[in-house]
């Protein structure tokens, strides 16, 4: 099936959605009027609509209770689905292509005029509190008449949810359908409608309203370009990106899918946000996935379901890469080549002996960048809030440690040619876990945070004259090392040319 989009149009005046219409009208197959979302006094004019857009066009008057904005009763909702959908035209492209009705809602006349007019039927079940417990039920309900689409919705809130929605979903007979998955967790189900059989995906055009935020609906753009969806199918051998609903945000889905699209590969890394590693790999499994990037907070959690661990594995104790094999997985780091790739061009310098260096923090990024930055041959001071954790990691490779805090300021000065920030610190935020320490100038900075790209420890390494970079071209390096291993062949420059995005 071909992936199409459908985008939801939530403007409070038709004027505002005939905007986002042209817009968007190239990156779209068919737009859905949330008439719940217009002014009252804009209601009236729905008629018009689907002439005005000149696409095929849903109709939708979504009630508070299901998830809309519509309070004003069914008597007024019947009457607009009346003025909307009456006076037909012999134009089709006129009419309403589709109107949404719910499982509860059966009013002969409406159905009867849709029919003779061409307009078809999604019938719609929403469950706003996860999975229902009598699914089939709900689905027969939906399904009693062959030529109605039915469309179920749920709202997940655990990746659990999201294992019984797909398990359900992929075992549905081939049929004219709509299953979501909706929020953080439903994301990946949005990617892969066309996977699933729906017959579009639904797409929103901004992210402040609540589809976008709430509902997980993407950018028509984005799917298009980062997702795919012009030559994606059927045979699309599918990666994923495992980690919390943060990654969401992650850059790794743009670096991958434009590296495969580049290079003529029918493949497709998605996000699918797990709260339980176990989870994904079920997921991976279930939609015949090849491989996967893992990210904080799983890469240790991941290790007791690997099949093979690299070395670079077994010496930082935590894995960035699944490559599937022989039906198991096989773990693989590309994290501390990443880091030291990124240094070399970052300092131009390609042995560091003699370079003295502050790691801060001493968790999974610190241990990659722990392992790199001994492979070069520096000698390093580990600074962590947990005492015991920076000891640990010390220990391993014969450097200094101490607790991150004003205590550390004279060792600092010490190991001063080179600072890494490896901590969660200043992530999405303006926190600073060396605020402490006031910069000389003469520093070379890493902070391994690419988001926001300055943080507020590079802005004060900056103004205080030092050399800065942020974790983007680390990033750029270690998914260059997951190409090489999923496809095993080296990875294209274009993981070293994508610039970072705004
Ligand atoms: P990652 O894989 O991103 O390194 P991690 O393994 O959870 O994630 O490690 C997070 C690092 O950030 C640790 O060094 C952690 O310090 P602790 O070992 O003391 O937990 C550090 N970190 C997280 N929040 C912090 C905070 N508020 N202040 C200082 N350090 C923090």
């Amino acid at each position: 099936m071909k992936p199409r989009i459908c985008l939801c149009l939530t403007g409070r005046t038709h004027e505002e959605n005939l905007r986002t219409v042209e817009r968007f009208r190239s990156a779209v197959d068919l737009v859905e009027l949330r008439a719940d979302y217009l002014d009252p006094g804009e209601r009236f004019f729905i008629r018009e609509f689907p002439r005005k857009a000149g696409l095929p066009c849903i109709l939708t008057i979504r009630r508070r209770a299901d998830g809309g904005r519509f309070d004003d009763g069914e008597g007024v909702r019947l009457v607009l689905f009346a003025k909307a959908l009456s006076y037909a035209r012999s134009d089709s492209s006129a009419n309403y292509a589709y109107v949404d009705l719910e499982d509860d809602f059966h009013i002969p006349v409406i159905e009867e005029a849709c029919r003779t007019f061409g307009t078809r039927i999604i019938r719609s079940s929403h469950h706003l509190n996860g999975m229902p417990q009598n699914l089939d039920e709900v689905w027969n309900r939906i399904t009693l008449e062959e030529d109605e689409i039915p469309r179920l919705a749920v709202q997940l809130s655990s990746s659990r949810e999201l294992l019984a929605f797909l398990k359900w979903a992929l075992s549905l007979p081939a049929k004219d359908k709509l299953v979501l998955a909706l929020g953080a967790y439903g994301v990946m189900s949005g990617i892969l409608a066309w996977r699933l059989g729906s017959l579009w995906t639904y797409a929103s055009s901004n992210r402040n309203t609540p589809l976008y935020r709430e509902q997980g609906f993407l950018d028509p753009f984005k799917l298009r370009s980062i997702y795919r969806f012009d030559s994606i199918n059927d045979n699309t051998v599918l990666y994923t990106l495992v980690g919390q609903p943060s990654i969401l945000a992650s850059l790794s889905p743009y670096l991958h899918n434009n590296a495969f699209k580049e290079m003529g590969k029918n493949a497709l890394l998605i996000p699918t946000p797990v709260d339980e590693v176990k989870h994904a790999v079920r997921i991976l499994e279930m939609i015949g996935g090849q491989g996967a990037a893992v990210t904080v907070p799983f890469k240790e959690d991941i290790l007791p379901l690997l099949s093979f661990h690299s070395t670079d594995v077994k010496r930082i104790g935590a894995c960035n890469t699944l490559v599937r094999r022989e039906g198991s997985w096989a773990g693989y780091n590309t994290d501390a080549d990443g880091f030291e790739k990124s240094l070399v061009e970052f300092l131009d310098r390609q042995d560091l002996t003699g370079c003295r260096a502050t790691i801060v923090g001493a968790g999974g990024a610190a241990k990659s960048v722990a392992l790199a930055l001994y492979r070069k041959k520096a000698q390093c001071l580990i600074l962590n809030r947990t005492y015991s954790t920076a000891r640990d990691l010390a220990r391993k490779y014969n450097f200094h440690y101490s607790h991150l805090d004003e205590r550390a300021i004279d060792l600092i000065s010490d190991f001063s040619d080179l600072i890494v920030q490896a901590t969660s610190v200043g992530m999405n935020s303006t926190e600073d876990p060396l605020g402490f320490y006031e910069f000389t100038g003469k520093e070379a900075v890493f902070d391994l945070i690419y988001h926001p790209a300055k943080t507020r420890l590079l802005a004060r390494a900056e103004a205080a004259g030092c050399r800065i970079t942020n974790g983007y071209r680390m990033l750029c390096h270690q998914a260059a090392g997951q190409y090489k291993l999923w496809m095993n062949e080296p990875p294209p420059d274009i993981y070293a040319q994508l610039p970072q995005p705004e």
